[in-house]
């Protein structure tokens, strides 16, 4: 039986921080128990100093309260999911298991192995161009593919990487990028492909769920050509699997700088206009907001009435209680790859999500400042 988060798993998980977590950090989401915060692996060198850093940090985040993992193939090299795999079996040693961590990663950007090769083009050519795992027209932006071929080989390699046999949620990595280059009819017809396989996928186990991390496509203007449509992405997956498909986690941006997926109303829902939180609630989506402190820009000199309304100790909790807070947000992700700052983000876990009432006034302060 392949081994992947589960219900009893995580809220196993969550019992062991029962008097310790707030009420409002742990979330159900899609049958899962889920932490307000998760750890991200993005940024940082790819060398052996930062690698034992991240393994540290994601074991940390585990044993405060953080049970969401976020990487992607190609964060730093493939180094980050190999990190995750690392902890993982760390914490296998600490009486943790599999099955409490939600793990999620990507696949869609190109990515050598490890470290930049001397020559590039002849090591991509020799392990995708040659055995015929893409070809040059399914290349946009001389680095980007969502074809099944492609997304088969890396999901297998992202599952040695990370050593499972089941990722939680595997997501087309910037999809919209494709848009850069093909039509709009195109590119739904790219990610009907590409959703064909993750069900397939699903089915044989190697994933739990599917979806789309993303950087601009939910954040446009409504009739932007390089925007993308919930519902109709979700209509693509009911299309192939009824309504029992597995694309069920959408990653955006979301934090004090970038509030689109709260206050845009970029989404058609049948003729309405409809805020990308709205329209995922609606369709049974679950939002995962990346870039919580906005690639740290937010962690500091935040403006007096933020810490008015929220509180708090020090501007990069509130930053992060914002998203977690904000309705139609599951989990906040924030890139830690230092233990220092997870032990200080962990804070949180002790706190309960701000009010409604909090919220009411950050917005207010904040129209009129
Ligand atoms: N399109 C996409 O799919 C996409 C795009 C962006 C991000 N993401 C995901 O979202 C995750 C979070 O985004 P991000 O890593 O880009 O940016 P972020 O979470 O907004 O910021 C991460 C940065 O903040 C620093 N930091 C963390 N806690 C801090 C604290 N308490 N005080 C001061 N600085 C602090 C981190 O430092 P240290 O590393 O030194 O600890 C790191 O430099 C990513 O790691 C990734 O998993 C996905």
């Amino acid at each position: 039986m392949t081994k992947s988060a589960t219900i009893e798993g995580t809220k196993h998980y969550a019992n062991k921080f029962a008097g310790r977590a707030a009420d409002g950090h742990f979330r159900e989401a899609q049958g899962l128990v889920v932490s307000s915060l998760g750890i991200g692996t993005y940024l940082g060198q790819p060398d052996p100093k930062t690698d034992a850093s991240y393994t540290a940090a994601i074991t940390a985040a585990a044993e405060s309260g953080i049970n969401v993992f976020d990487a992607a193939i190609n964060y730093r090299f493939q180094r980050s999911e190999r990190n995750i795999g690392a902890a993982i079996k760390q914490l296998a040693a600490k009486g943790f298991s599999r099955e409490e961590f939600v793990v999620c990663t990507k696949g869609g950007y190109l990515t050598p192995d490890g470290s930049m090769p001397e020559e590039p083009n002849e090591y991509f050519f020799r392990e995708y161009l040659q055995p015929g795992i893409f070809t040059g027209k399914d290349i946009v932006a001389g680095s980007h593919c969502i074809t099944p071929r492609f997304l088969e080989n890396q999901l297998g390699r992202s599952l040695g990487n990370l050593g499972l046999d089941c990722i939680d949620v595997y997501y087309l990595h910037n999809p919209e990028t494709q848009l850069g280059e093909v039509s709009p009819p195109d590119f739904l017809e790219r990610v009907r492909d590409a959703f064909i396989y993750l069900e397939s996928a699903a089915d044989a186990g190697k994933i739990q769920f599917y979806g789309m991390a993303t950087w601009s496509g939910f954040r446009e203007e409504a009739k932007s050509a390089r925007g993308m449509q919930l519902a109709e992405l979700a209509q693509i997956a009911e299309d192939i699997a009824g309504k029992k498909h597995r694309f069920r986690f959408v990653q955006l941006p979301f934090n004090l700088g970038m509030t689109e997926a709260l206050t845009l109303g970029n989404q058609s829902m049948g003729g309405k206009d409809r805020t990308v939180m709205e329209a995922a609630s609606e369709l049974g989506i679950t939002l995962i907001a990346s870039a919580s402190l906005l690639q740290g820009q937010v962690a500091r000199n935040l403006p007096g009435f933020v810490a008015e309304a929220l509180g708090l100790e020090d501007d990069a909790e509130r930053a992060l209680q914002f998203v977690r807070s904000s309705p139609g947000i599951t989990a906040a992700l924030v890139g830690m790859s230092r233990v220092e700052h997870v032990q200080a983000n962990a804070r949180l876990v002790n706190v309960a999500p701000a009010t409604v009432d909090q919220f009411t006034k950050l917005f207010s302060r904040g129209e009129s400042a």
